[in-house]
């Protein structure tokens, strides 16, 4: 039997890179995202049996319809919380319900699925969870509040299930994928431009997501792809608190995010 993938945000970018290599790997798919024709599109182009799942992940009906496709799907070994935005602005000046939609996104979409996909794959004793969170979530900054805040809840969310997994003996592996900038449509969609950020700092989402299958195999907790982010990540976590925030009030906050 063919083990099947679900794939959040599979329309573009790091998501459809997933759906691609995962189809390598023999994975069927089902790809969700808001964009139909697009996720139909990817679908023709996979030489495996692919399920097209349109819904927009930040309202709670379509969440509960695609929960409901989870937990019904004896064959899910991969589900990939990858679907994510990020905005522009001051906190406080930033529209309201766009901040609410990244929660609803980031957090609760994360929290269903996840919790309808472990049930299953705990009792089959197989199966994993990837939730793409992001560099950002070992660091805060400016103009970027919720999307730093809810990316490093999704790591604490996956240390959290790795510890109840791991005290289970459950054979059952979650991830936290870090990306740092990685060319997709995130920084179109957002309107900010590539232009202001290194060239050196960009990533392909080819090596992203094969870093994450890597680290899949090898059973790892946290996969941060690209040895300059790897370097920050742990060079900049054993700074004293103050230190980060001293450095973090510096940084130009118009740059970009990840
Ligand atoms: N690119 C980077 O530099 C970078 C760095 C670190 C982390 N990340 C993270 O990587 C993940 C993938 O982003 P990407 O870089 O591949 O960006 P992307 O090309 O813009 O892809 C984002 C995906 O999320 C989907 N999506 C957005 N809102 C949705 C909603 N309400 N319901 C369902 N699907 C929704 C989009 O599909 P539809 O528009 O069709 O719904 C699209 O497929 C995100 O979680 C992002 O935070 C990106």
């Amino acid at each position: 039997m063919r083990p099947v993938a679900l794939i959040t945000g599979a329309s573009s970018g790091i998501g459809a890179e997933f759906a691609r290599q995962l189809a390598r790997k023999g994975y069927d798919l089902v790809l969700v995202a808001r964009r139909a024709e697009r996720l139909a599109e990817l679908a023709a182009s996979l030489p495996v049996q692919c399920e097209v799942l349109a819904a927009d992940l930040a309202e709670r009906g379509d969440v509960q319809r695609v929960a409901g496709r989870v937990r019904g799907e004896p064959r899910l070994e991969l589900l990939v919380n990858n679907a994510g935005f990020g905005t522009k602005g001051r906190f406080w000046e930033a529209p309201l319900a766009e901040q609410q939609r990244m929660h609803a996104l980031h957090v609760d979409a994360t929290v269903e699925l996840t919790h309808a996909a472990l049930g299953g794959m705990v009792q089959r004793a197989k199966g994993a969870v990837i939730n793409v969170a992001s560099v950002a979530a070992f660091s805060r900054s400016q103009s970027n509040v919720s999307y730093c805040a809810t990316k490093t809840w999704m790591v604490a969310f996956t240390e959290g299930l790795e510890l109840e997994l791991r005290g289970l003996g459950s054979a059952v592996q979650v991830q936290a994928l870090c990306p740092g900038f990685t060319y997709s449509e995130f920084h179109d969609t957002m309107g900010v431009s590539r232009d202001r950020i290194p060239k050196g700092l960009w990533m392909k989402a080819e090596d992203v997501v094969a870093d994450s299958l890597r680290g899949l195999d090898h059973r790892k907790l946290i996969v941060v792809p690209g040895w300059r982010y790897r370097l920050f990540v742990a060079l900049f976590g054993r700074l004293p608190h103050s230190w980060r925030m001293a450095m973090q009030q510096r940084s130009p906050h118009t740059r970009g995010r990840v």
